[in-house]
């Protein structure tokens, strides 16, 4: 069954809103966790825009099942990763200016920096993923580095089934999911995943975990988190 990662950033994001000290990231982990998440994301961007280091701390102690960390390959945040010892750390690229995550880290043509800190937390004994576009270039990439796990962006899968155009991303994502298990990787996939565009991707087959925050959580504003999470769960488990 297709595992659910829960990406709580915009918990932290109404937040920092207010500079308060509510919402409560670690609160809402644990509401995730109840209604049937397998892990918890969070991403400590460097502009610390919505998580922040303390964020990290407390739900490193808080989280007993899988705490996946998301960070870039900048040393402050690698020395931050190490000292915390998330389960997992998700490897993304991260520009200042953009909304979001906007593209998969390019493992390929970083080969040998992406090797490096990759291998600094593996020596920490972190599992590490790698947040990819799908394409066979950078799933070899990530193989020849070491790590044992990709994650694909399927931001341009979701764009693309808004606008009835789907098809195509879907046959990638499928392909790319099929190499990478043959080269031994986990795969698990995420970004702009919501309610109606989840479905085709949890049923590639060999999909292991879909790690979704936005859409969980502009739902959880209407039916609560606690709902919104289980609708999630039930969709992708099925
Ligand atoms: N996976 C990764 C690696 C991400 O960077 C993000 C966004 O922070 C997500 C999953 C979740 O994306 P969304 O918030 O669009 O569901």
């Amino acid at each position: 069954m297709v595992k659910l990662g829960v990406n709580i950033d915009h918990i932290a994001t109404l937040r920092q809103a207010r500079q308060e000290h509510e919402p409560d990231p670690v609160a809402a982990a644990r509401t995730c966790l109840k209604a049937g998440a397998d892990s918890i994301v969070a991403h400590l961007r460097e502009d610390r825009r919505h998580i922040q280091d303390q964020d990290i701390v407390l739900l490193r102690k808080a989280v007993r099942t899988r705490f996946n960390l998301e960070m870039s390959l900048a040393l402050s945040i690698l020395d931050f990763a190490c000292a915390v010892k998330p389960d997992q750390a998700t490897l993304v690229p991260e520009r200042r200016q953009e909304i979001t995550t906007e593209g998969g880290l390019d493992a390929a043509g970083h080969l040998f920096k992406v090797k490096k800190g990759c291998q600094r937390l593996m020596d920490r004994g972190i599992v590490v993923s790698m947040f990819i576009d799908p394409h066979q270039k950078q799933i070899e990439a990530v193989a020849a580095i070491g790590a044992p796990m990709v994650e694909f962006h399927t931001g341009a899968y979701a764009r693309a089934f808004a606008a009835g155009r789907a098809k195509h991303h879907l046959v990638q994502l499928r392909s790319a999911c099929a190499y990478a298990r043959q080269l031994g990787l986990i795969v698990n996939a995420g970004h702009g995943l919501n309610y109606d565009n989840v479905c085709p991707v949890a049923a590639i087959a060999g999909m292991e975990e879909l790690n979704i925050g936005y859409s969980i959580v502009s739902r959880a504003v209407f039916t609560g988190l606690e709902q919104a999470v289980k609708d999630m769960a039930a969709l992708i488990k099925r």
